[in-house]
């Protein structure tokens, strides 16, 4: 079930004590920069043409620009058509990608192809594999091991049958980063399987102080087996405008094109151009990481609780998730969601049955009272 589905079966039935505020969507309340209007509204000519599928010439140089300036992945010769392909936010991207990975797993005769995913997890990650006709295995991913997913301990006899493994990093929504070591040892596991990495890095540019590493610049320029996804809706608080891009290894980005031609959205080539606008500046994004540390400052005063290293969520540790979540909106109508939703159990344990995932995407200013009334109503809750 959708986590929101299923936070609105466990909240709906009760009045909040109250006027209610939402931590619970992880979009961006701030504005992208205003010369994103100004670009779109400049090629507003254009909005009659059916749009490059693949994205503009001027996009895929954006992105290949950032990838150099946000990860020094210089001299690797990446090509706009070969390397990189635009995609409609990283949802679709991770879609597109997960719908090849088990296409070709089928193609070589394995006939239950599995999804490998982080527990919790971003919840395309199930949905996208069971559309596809996927077996999804979740691991998970505790405090014991840095929240990063145990996958070293899935049984050979899953690898053999994966057609993907998933990692996010920083992750949603633990806001864990996963050390250049982590993604290298995750891309060999891949490699020897011969299935596909996939990288969720959407999060990329929210973090506290020290940018999470990529994995393209661990790899020596072979990008075999690899695919990273990137988008603006979290870098560039354009969660509207759905466009992000998906880069890597050149025969997996091959065929998760073909799909995408048949069956993708295309992004309008006006949005395309603002896209590449809000690629090119990176002055909005520090602004965007300081309003995210302001408000990651005031949960550690209001709640004196670890502070993520990525990302905007904050996974508070509490003794049950259900019956905190219940708390804060029928005393506060403080909206949350339980961790649980997140995550799958399995053997009687669920990842997230013990947290609670508030997004810190409001004005920060308004963080300090807001979250100091978390911290009374659960006081008895708290771990
Ligand atoms: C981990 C993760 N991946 C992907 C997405 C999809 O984002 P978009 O399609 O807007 O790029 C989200 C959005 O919340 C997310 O949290």
């Amino acid at each position: 079930m959708h986590p929101f589905t299923k936070t609105r079966a466990l909240l709906d039935k009760h009045k909040p004590g109250k006027p209610p505020v939402a931590l619970t969507i992880g979009e961006p309340q701030n504005q992208p920069p205003a010369f994103l209007a100004q670009v779109i509204a400049e090629h507003d000519q254009e909005f009659n043409r059916y749009p490059p599928n693949q994205g503009s010439d001027e996009l895929l140089e954006a992105q290949i620009a950032w990838l150099e300036r946000r990860y020094g992945l210089v001299g690797l010769d990446l090509k706009p058509q070969r390397d990189l392909l635009a995609s409609a936010g990283s949802r679709e991207g991770m879609t597109m990608a997960i719908r090849a990975a088990v296409a070709r797993k089928l193609a070589q005769g394995v006939a239950k192809p599995v999804i490998l995913t982080p527990n919790p997890f971003y919840h395309t990650y199930v949905g996208a594999s069971m559309s596809a006709g996927a077996e999804v295995v979740v691991v998970n991913a505790e405090a014991d091991s840095n929240f990063l997913p145990r996958y070293e301990a899935v049984p050979d006899a899953i690898w053999q049958r994966a057609a993907a493994v998933i990692l996010c990093s920083p992750s949603n929504p633990q806001g864990s980063v996963a050390s250049a070591g982590y993604q290298k040892t995750l891309v060999d596991q891949a490699r020897q399987q011969d299935c596909w990495a996939i990288f969720d890095d959407c999060y990329a540019d929210i973090y506290r102080s020290t940018p999470p590493p990529g994995v393209l610049a661990q790899l020596d320029g072979n990008f075999s087996n690899v695919l990273v996804l990137h988008s603006l809706s979290k870098r560039s608080s354009a969660a509207g405008l759905r466009c992000g891009f998906i880069t890597g290894d050149a025969r997996a980005i091959d065929d998760v094109a073909a799909i995408m031609k048949f069956t993708g959205a295309a992004i309008s080539a006006p949005l395309q151009a603002g896209a590449a606008a809000l690629l090119r500046d990176d002055v909005h994004v520090e602004a965007n990481r300081a309003r995210y540390n302001a408000a990651f400052q005031a949960a550690r005063e209001a709640l004196d609780c670890d502070i993520p290293e990525g990302g905007f969520f904050l996974w508070l540790p509490v003794r049950s998730a259900e019956e905190a979540c219940l708390k804060l909106w029928i005393e506060e109508g403080i909206r949350t969601l339980p961790g649980d939703s997140v995550a799958w159990g399995e053997g009687g344990h669920n990842p997230g049955s013990q947290y609670l995932r508030l997004a810190l995407v409001i004005e920060p200013n308004l963080l300090p009272s807001l979250l100091k009334r978390v911290a009374d109503c659960l006081k008895d809750q708290l771990r």
